[in-house]
């Protein structure tokens, strides 16, 4: 059984091995500050200890502010809320605040969310709840919309009558390594598209918030996901893909016969006036050619000039999440010399090369937000149900869905290729 020291020790080996510059003082004075108090999720008697053990940290008559971090695995969640109710650790004396963070995934379809919603409700105010999408909290992904509103050339063309259309990749270059058990339930749409794609889509697509509050940012994101056109039953087949990696069904602790997806690939449109017919390419899978997450604006083509080849290429605004972080632009020049030649070439911001500070992990910003009580970059409990909504007449035909093998280091099932090749389109790879 694990003890404090141990448990300290497993916390610096991540920090050294996570963070450049690790500093010995500071852990030592950090780690000073750390409790450790086992227990068994399902007994009640370990919260009683625990909250025996909080009350050395609060003075007479009086209390310290408390979050409570929920990273465990999902089905624990609702077993945890009540078990730390019945142990009366959420009943403050005094003025000080309880929050609680609930890790993704938040739910495992929209019914168990909403219940999720509901139990989390009864115990706690919004203003209390946190709910993690850390891809929110990404320099990179929050650029998206200090760019699009404060540059009027972009904001002006941010329409269906200048975008032809929107690709979003999140690619991973390894398989669920030792989260078989929890990913085998899960799958990619749960893991990723219902959140990660999703928030990225509604960033891309949002209008601009009235202000920047929490609760108008968080009503503009979910204007966008509610726009998203959810799925006839007849409809999955024609715009959804899923695949699953050659060698997937023997990994630790997955079923020999699973078919939970590691990869998706989807079409999707919505209802915004902005952005009538503009199709939208979501995709996303683990054991791909490389781990790199890009945001694609694909313009519509000029119709007066072609390359030297006759062909004609589009303007994309590319946004890279990570591990490059930059926004670029393809744009079309004339080569120098006397042939009216063209060469396409990229107008590049770069983070790295214009500015020189640290940019902070999404956790690092999280969890200050958390103690600032800064819910904009947390998803309220309306955004999670909407996005279930959209996920769930996928997630309903999942018995019965294709679910194509990959090869591992590819893009996916050709199936996904195929999907946008009936668009006349193509994926854009290897952005890295
Ligand atoms: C998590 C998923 O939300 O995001 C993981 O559960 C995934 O499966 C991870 O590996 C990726 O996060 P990042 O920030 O490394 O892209």
């Amino acid at each position: 059984e694990e003890n404090r020291e141990e448990h300290l020790e497993g916390l610096k080996t991540a920090l050294t091995k996570f963070h450049e510059g690790f500093d010995p003082m500071v852990w030592k004075n950090f780690a000073e500050r750390l409790h450790y108090v086992r227990g068994d999720f399902e007994q009640v008697s370990d919260y009683v200890k625990l909250a025996e053990y909080l009350k050395r940290f609060d003075p007479a008559e009086s209390c310290t502010n408390k979050i409570f971090y929920m990273a465990t695995a999902p089905n624990y969640f609702p077993k945890i809320i009540e078990n730390l109710e019945s142990s009366q650790v959420f009943d403050l004396l005094g003025d000080c605040w309880k929050r609680i963070i609930i890790e993704k995934p938040f739910g495992s379809d929209l019914e168990s969310a909403k219940k999720l919603n509901q139990l989390v409700d009864s115990k706690f105010s919004e203003e209390e709840v946190y709910r993690i999408d850390h891809y929110l909290a990404k320099e990179t992904v929050q650029n998206i919309l200090a760019f699009r509103f404060t540059n009027g050339l972009f904001e002006k063309v941010w329409n269906k009558d200048f975008i032809d259309h929107i690709q979003i990749t999140v690619a991973e270059d390894f398989g669920v390594e030792n989260r078989g058990g929890y990913y085998d339930k899960a799958g990619n749409l749960r893991d990723f598209i219902q959140n990660h794609l999703l928030q990225l889509l509604a960033l891309s697509i949002m209008q601009a918030p009235e202000d920047l509050s929490a609760e108008k940012v968080r009503d503009a994101r979910l204007a966008s996901l509610q726009s998203l056109k959810t799925y006839h039953d007849d409809e999955v087949e024609k715009n959804v893909v899923l695949g699953q990696y050659e060698g997937y069904q023997s990994e630790p602790k997955v079923d020999p016969n699973s078919k939970t997806d590691t990869f998706s690939a989807l079409r999707v449109f919505s209802n915004l006036d902005n952005f009538k017919n503009v199709p939208f390419y979501l995709r996303s899978g683990k054991n791909l050619p490389t781990k790199a997450a890009y945001l694609n604006i694909v313009f519509k083509k000029s119709e007066n000039f072609l390359l030297p080849d006759g062909s004609n290429l589009p303007n994309i605004l590319t946004f890279h999440i990570q591990p490059k972080q930059s926004i670029e632009i393809s744009v079309f020049v004339k080569e120098p010399g006397q042939e009216p030649k063209l060469k396409k070439v990229d107008l590049e911001f770069d983070y790295n090369k214009n500015f020189k500070t640290e940019i902070a992990d999404a956790y690092e910003k999280l969890i200050l937000d958390l103690i600032d009580g800064l819910q904009t970059f947390f998803p309220r409990s309306d955004e999670v149900e909407t996005s279930w909504e959209f996920v769930e007449p996928i997630l309903k035909k999942l018995d019965y869905l294709a679910i194509h093998v990959y090869e591992k280091g590819t893009w996916g099932p050709k199936e996904s290729d195929e999907l946008l090749k009936t668009d006349q389109r193509e994926w854009l790879n290897n952005q890295t």
